[in-house]
This record gives C-alpha cells, structure tokens and sequence, in this order.
C-alpha cells in the first residue's frame, strides 16, 4: 500500500508551550546553559573545512520537518563505501558528517525550496579502542554554533549507537552513494533490506500506560501500539523527533495510537491520527495527526538541569490508497 504524505502539512506547538520546536525548521535552536564544545573530544573546528575537503556521499530531506541532510565522507570512509569490501569494518581514521540544514521556500520562486542554514552538524569518527562501546564509532553532535545539546555525552553516544545498529550489517552507516555524484553504481543494500521501518513495535494495553501519557488518551482506547527495542533504554531527545516519521506512519497504517516510551517512563512521543474533517477544512488532507511529546527544557533560565515538557503538534494530511 502506497501512502501520499503532503509536505504542506501544518505543524503548530501547543498555544501554552514557551518551547520552541526543533523541529520547525524556520525556527532556531535553543542553546543550553552548560552547553560544551567538545564531544567524545572532538571540537567542530577539528574537522576543518570538510564540505569543501571531503566527498559528498548523498542528500536526503526530511519531509514532516522540511530539514535537508547532506552527508559527506572524508577520503578514508568515501574509498572504503565505494569499494567492493563487505560494509562492516570501517578503518579507524573513517569519518562521516552529516549536516541538518533549515529550509524556506525560494522567495523569487516558492515551488523551490533552498537551504537557510545549518541546524546541527553531526560525525562518526571510527576508532575500534576508544569508542569499543559504541560499535567502533565516536558520535559527535554540534548545533549550528558548534556547542554540543543537553545530557550526558556517554548517554548521548549510546542513544546515537542504538538507532545506528538498525544498520549494523552496514557499519553503522545509513547514508549510501547517491547516484548523482559518481559514475559508479550506488551500494543498495537497503532494497534487500528493511532497515528502520523493521523497528519492533507490540501491542499494549492502555491502561498499563503511565498516568503522563495516559492523560492524553481517550479513555476508549484499549489496545496501542508501542515501540519495543533498545533505543528506549538509550535515547535523547533527538530520538524522540526521529522516530517520529516512523510513527506516524504506522499510526496513519495500522489506525492505532503509536508509541514511543522511554524506558524510565520519563520521555515519550505519541501519534494519533484519524479522520477528521471538521479540523481539518482542506477535503484532500482530511487525515488529522495530532502528536505529543517530551521536549527537555532548562528549569530556570541558566539552569542545565532539564525538565520535560509535553507540546503538542496537529497537522492535517491525505490520506490516499
Ligand atoms: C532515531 C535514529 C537515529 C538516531 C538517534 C541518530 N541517528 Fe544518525 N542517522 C540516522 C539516519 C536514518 C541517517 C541517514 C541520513 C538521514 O536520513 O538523515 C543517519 C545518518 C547519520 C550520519 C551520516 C552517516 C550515516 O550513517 O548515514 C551521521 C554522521 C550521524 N547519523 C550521526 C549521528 C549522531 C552523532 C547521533 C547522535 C547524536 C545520531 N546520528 C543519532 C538515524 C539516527
């Protein structure tokens, strides 16, 4: 089955949040108290000018958020994907990046949508020994002024590895060669395989729920469907806004209310969908999505220490065959 999402659906935080969307993409990131510039030791200046140094490997977008990825390799990881090796053992020394880049519609032309920034900057350094814990990989994360996001760096690296092992068979490594920037043929191993969509969700009772999430449900609801796997147990915040396209698209599927708990019960995101044609006026996106989740915000102005928040996003979108 073939599901149409339009990129013109309209995302909205909740009139009583002060929090601001991070993933509303014509807004900026909140720095944090505490913020650092190293992560797992790197600075963002250590890996110098790579856009202009390092291969670009492929570009993908993000269509609830409008956010732009651009990945690129340096020389070691780009000679390394495009070879005939089995994709499991990275050499040390193999870096990629990703940039999170914000859009906006060309304002000479509005059915062009150009990049207006960078939101986040992201690398794997591969070094077996130092960063044996994480599969091999140092994950590094930076906002767009190179300070690194709230929690624990070994939390943080673990909450990266647990999403990057849906791609194990593959060094970790989502991002695959895109067609347009060599002669060579791509490495499409992801068409024999499922990669994130083969997360594991199971049915749950909703009233086993904790009382923070259960709150927003409508007490007829018996059965949802919830996320089951490692990233619950190692996660951040950025897991939660990543995971929810998978969501989504499992509610708008499976007609349920989707799921992700964390372990300590503490951070969550939840989809539901239905049809709605009084919210939702335009007749050919009659499928309202309403979504809730945890946002971690400072406690007080120049406090580190985070309290999660619930915000609420609604959008209307199609539903077809
Ligand atoms: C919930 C899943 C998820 C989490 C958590 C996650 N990633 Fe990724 N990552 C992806 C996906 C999917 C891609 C492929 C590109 C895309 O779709 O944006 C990717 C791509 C990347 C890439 C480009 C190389 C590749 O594997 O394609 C880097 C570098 C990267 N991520 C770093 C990180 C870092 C650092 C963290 C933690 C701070 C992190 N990722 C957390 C899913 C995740």
């Amino acid at each position: 089955m073939k599901y149409i999402m339009l990129l013109l659906s309209l995302f909205c935080a909740n009139a009583n949040s002060q929090i601001t969307d991070t993933g509303d993409s014509t807004k900026t990131e909140i720095n944090f108290p505490g913020a650092e510039l190293i992560m797992n030791s790197y600075k963002l200046e250590d890996f110098g000018n790579f856009t202009d140094n390092w291969k670009m490997v492929t570009v993908r977008f993000r269509e609830d958020t409008k956010e732009m990825r651009v990945t690129y390799a340096n020389p070691l990881a780009y000679e390394y994907l495009v070879s005939d090796k089995k994709k499991t053992d990275y050499p040390d020394g193999a870096v990629f990046a990703k940039i999170g880049i914000k859009t906006i519609n060309d304002p000479m032309f509005t059915s062009s949508i150009v990049p207006a920034g960078a939101k986040r900057f992201q690398f794997m350094v591969h070094d077996q020994k130092k960063f044996a814990n994480t599969g091999g990989w140092g994950y590094v994360l930076f906002n767009s002024e190179g300070k690194t996001f709230p929690g624990e760096v070994q939390k943080n690296s673990e909450a990266c590895f647990a999403c990057h092992t849906a791609v194990e068979s593959k060094g970790y490594v989502f991002s695959e060669l895109a067609s347009f920037n060599t002669k060579l043929e791509p490495v499409a191993e992801s068409k024999k395989q499922n990669n994130v969509s083969a997360l594991k969700f199971v049915n749950f009772k909703a009233k086993e729920l904790p009382v923070s999430i259960k709150k927003y449900l409508d007490k007829k609801i018996v059965i949802v469907d919830l996320y089951e796997g490692e990233m619950s147990k190692r996660y951040f915040q950025g897991t939660l806004d990543e995971i929810l396209p998978t969501l989504i698209e499992r509610s708008v599927k499976n007609a349920k209310v989707t799921i992700f708990l964390s372990d300590d019960k503490k951070e969550f995101s939840m989809v539901e969908s239905s049809i709605n044609k009084k919210k939702c006026t335009n007749s050919d996106e009659p499928l309202r999505v309403v979504v809730h989740q945890t946002m971690g915000v400072p406690e007080k102005k120049n406090s580190s220490k985070l309290i999660f928040k619930v915000i609420q996003k609604e959008s209307c979108r199609a539903v077809l065959i």
